[in-house]
Parts: C-alpha cells; sequence; structure tokens
C-alpha cells in the first residue's frame, strides 16, 4: 500500500494541531508508526484514504456510526432540515419531535435534553445529581475508561494535569460486578456521595443482578444511580442496555449511536430529577446542558431518522447476528493457529473487543500493533471489531480472512520474536501522565 499522500501532510497536521488530531483516539500513538492514513471518505463500512487505498472499518466513528457512514435517508434528513435553516432564537418543532422520539424508545424516562458531545450529558447528570442531593461527591467505575472530557472525571486519570486537587478528590471508584466495593464507598464517605455513574455493561457481564443492586444501594443511600449508555444505547436494544436488562435508571445518557455519527447526546431521566433544571419549581435552579447548537437541527432531524430506522429496521438484530458470525470465524481462526492464550474476544457481539497478549500473556501493545500493522496492510481499519448495519456477509468473510493471515504472523512473531516481524515503535495507551 502507498501512503505517500497521507506522509506528506502528517507534519502539517502536527504543526497545527496538538496531537496531530482533534481527537486522542484517532492519534497517531494509536496506529502503527508507518501506516497512518488520512481519510478522504467513507460509505457504509468502507473508507478511503488520499492515496484511494480503501478498508473495511470497524468500531466506525469511535463507534458513533452504527449504520454506516454518508447513511443516505440520514444525510438527506439531514439535508432537509439544513434548508429550513438551522438554529433559531426560539425552540424548532423538531426539538420535540426528537425529545418524543427518544422518550418514546427509552422506557422509564420522562424527560430530556440535547447536546452534541456525550461528556455534555455525563457531566450534566453529575451536576443536576450533585443539586438533587446537596453532596459533592461522585463514583464511578474503575473498569470503564471513559465518562467525560470534564474535570469531576479527566482529574480521576493519569492525565489529570490543569485539574484541582480539590475536584480530584471528590472522585471516587468502585469496581464492576463488586458491589462490597460500592457498599464500601458508601460507608467511608457517608452521605457525601450524590451519584453512582457507570457503563451498563462492557466486557464483563453483569453478575447476580449487579445493576439492580447498584441502583438499591443507591437508594438506600439517597445518591442518584446513573446508566452512561453512550456505547450500549441502540446497540445492545432499541430501548438501551437498560431495556435489556430491565434496571431503569434514575438519569441516563445517550450519543454516539443515537444520530449515527452527527453530534447529538442526551440527557435522560425522571422528572422529579430533571426538572431541576427547568421553569416552575420553588427549588434552586441548576444550569443543565444550555448550549448554542445545543439543539442543532439537522442534528437533530439525522437523530430522529437514524432512531426511526431502528424501530422500523433490524439494525440490532443485525449487529448482533454480523457480530457473532465474526466472532466466531476469527476464534475458529485463533483456535487455528494455538493463540486462544494470546488474543481474547471480548464483549456482546453487537460490540467485540479483542486483547493481545505477549508470550507471557500480559497485555501488550508491541504485538497490539503487530496485529494493527498486518491488519492494516490488507485493508481492515480494525482497532475494535465493533461491527456495523452496513457490513455485509462479505465484509465479514474478508475480515476473518484478513484476520487468519495476521494471526499466522502473530503466531510467528511469539515463536520467533516480535522484533522479526514489528515496523517502528508500538503503540501506546491513551491514559499516561507522559509521552
Ligand atoms: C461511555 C462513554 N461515555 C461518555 C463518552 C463521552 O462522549 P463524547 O466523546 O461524545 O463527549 C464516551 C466517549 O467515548 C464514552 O465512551
Amino acid at each position: 500500500m502507498d501512503f505517500s499522500k497521507s506522509d506528506r501532510i502528517q507534519k502539517r497536521f502536527h504543526d497545527v494541531i496538538p496531537g496531530g488530531s482533534h481527537t486522542y483516539a484517532k492519534g497517531d500513538d494509536q496506529y502503527p508508526e508507518f501506516i497512518l492514513p488520512y481519510i478522504a471518505k467513507g460509505e457504509g463500512c468502507h473508507v478511503w484514504d488520499l492515496n484511494g487505498n480503501e478498508f473495511i472499518e470497524f468500531g466506525m466513528g469511535l463507534r458513533s456510526v452504527t449504520l454506516g457512514h454518508a447513511y443516505k435517508p440520514v444525510v438527506d434528513a439531514a439535508y432537509r432540515q439544513m434548508l429550513l435553516g438551522n438554529t433559531f432564537n426560539r425552540p424548532a418543532a423538531i426539538e420535540l419531535e426528537c425529545a418524543e422520539q427518544v422518550l418514546g424508545m427509552i422506557q422509564g424516562a420522562e424527560m430530556v435534553k440535547f447536546g452534541k458531545n456525550g461528556s455534555d450529558a455525563t457531566s450534566a447528570s453529575v451536576r443536576l445529581s450533585r443539586a438533587y442531593t446537596g453532596r459533592d461527591m461522585v463514583a464511578i467505575c474503575a473498569n470503564h475508561p471513559f465518562f467525560s472530557v470534564d474535570d469531576w472525571f479527566i482529574g480521576s486519570t493519569p492525565m489529570s494535569a490543569g485539574i484541582p486537587k480539590a475536584i480530584q478528590e471528590l472522585t471516587v471508584k468502585y469496581q464492576y460486578n463488586d458491589i462490597g466495593s460500592i457498599k464500601s464507598l458508601f460507608q467511608q464517605y457517608h452521605e457525601k456521595i450524590a451519584c453512582v455513574i457507570l457503563e451498563p455493561e462492557k466486557e464483563q457481564e453483569p453478575k447476580n443482578d449487579f445493576l439492580q443492586e447498584v441502583k438499591k444501594i443507591c437508594h438506600e443511600n439517597g445518591a442518584v444511580f446513573i446508566l452512561d449508555e453512550m456505547i450500549t444505547g441502540f446497540r445492545w436494544h432499541n430501548g438501551g442496555a437498560q431495556s435489556f436488562y430491565g434496571v431503569i435508571p434514575d438519569l441516563s445518557t445517550f450519543g454516539k449511536a443515537m444520530a449515527n455519527g452527527f453530534s447529538v447526546s442526551a440527557l435522560l431521566g425522571k422528572k422529579e430529577i430533571m426538572k431541576l433544571g427547568g421553569l416552575g419549581h420553588d427549588k434552586e435552579r441548576v444550569f443543565v446542558m444550555s448550549y448554542t447548537y445545543g439543539a442543532e437541527n439537522h442534528g437533530l432531524s439525522a437523530a430522529l431518522e437514524t432512531m426511526k430506522i431502528y424501530e422500523r429496521e433490524p439494525v440490532v438484530e443485525t449487529l448482533w447476528r454480523q457480530g457473532e458470525s465474526l466472532a466466531k470465524g476469527i476464534r475458529m481462526s485463533i483456535d487455528e493457529n494455538k493463540l486462544a492464550d494470546f488474543i481474547p474476544i471480548m464483549g456482546r457481539p453487537c460490540c467485540l473487543v479483542y486483547g493481545t497478549r505477549d508470550n507471557d500473556k500480559n497485555p501488550s501493545q508491541p504485538f497490539r500493533t503487530l496485529l494493527l500493522q498486518e491488519t492494516m496492510k490488507r485493508g481492515i481499519l480494525a482497532p475494535s471489531l465493533v461491527v456495523s448495519y452496513s457490513h455485509t456477509d462479505a465484509d465479514i468473510d474478508r475480515t476473518i480472512e484478513v484476520f487468519h493471515e495476521a494471526f499466522h504472523i502473530y503466531r510467528k512473531a511469539l515463536d520467533e520474536g516480535i522484533e522479526k516481524y514489528l515496523v517502528g515503535r508500538p503503540v501506546k495507551p491513551v491514559w499516561r501522565r507522559f509521552n
């Protein structure tokens, strides 16, 4: 593959954009050193870089693109709305239509407010919980990698530079599926914790009614129970993972899949809490998600169309089915190459990820880089194995074929030494204090 056109502009990217990317997860340090394509266009689950190299993409748009790139019905809906004007001094009718649509799908939620990024919604959920309970502390799940770009969360990561200690100390952590770790927090910080936030599920499934138990403990201790459905929403189920698991949170947050890659997020929840952000109550007013572009009309039109497609077409069903086929084929190849101890395939079929381990069976960034290198060289762009509605049987078959070839090289690298096969420096995790 020829990456000359991308290589030529790489320095310009770094000259004007810190890190050469507007989002850390897309950065050069996340990909092999000499395979750093810049994307020219996408269609369905395929993308083309500046040199015209074609890739089948997985986890598209950081898991926001569930239907497909440039998905025509969604693009048309957004365009139709743009022709009517995009932002006015008073709410546009589409704001109500979109609000009613999402509330019709997420059972148990009574009110909604829209924003642009997931962080708008998660940070608003934390502020509302603090105002509602009159408490300052926030309990987050230690096993979940990302909740918000704002201080209450980033302060708890290794990239906490610039965040006051006083803020950092207000966020505490517990372990997923370990109800005891949440109980201990409530004991240690008695009547200080405003809310408990978590993703309903990542690689581990909830055990022993974990989600229901978290909700119970929150309520026994006067805290707000928040489910962050940024990734699970419209992927596990049309009603979110909360519907899949039959647990109604006090507040929940959506984004990503909600508008097939258009910038729309939402905070949903019980009226009793949400109304603090509104008019007509006698409590102190809470500033909740108010942005110039919070309800940008073309985004809402895209969201409305996307959600209607989820309702009328077997999108979620297809994500699960295609993920299942992919997992089956890839696991067979892993077994054939005797890599079961080195490449775990994790997560639900609709949201698969892979691990990469070295000879000692420890998680390995060099081996992750090798797998990315060998799959990208063959036209697969797969930082994860998260499928979309656009992944056809042919795409899945081709991906299995490519991974099979890459696994063969992985096996040889384990046996003969990775230096022989890895070209360039290894990738690095986003969460690190220094470069
Ligand atoms: C679970 C979860 N919550 C919140 C966010 C923040 O969303 P955004 O990047 O749109 O602000 C993300 C982003 O990846 C996420 O994965």
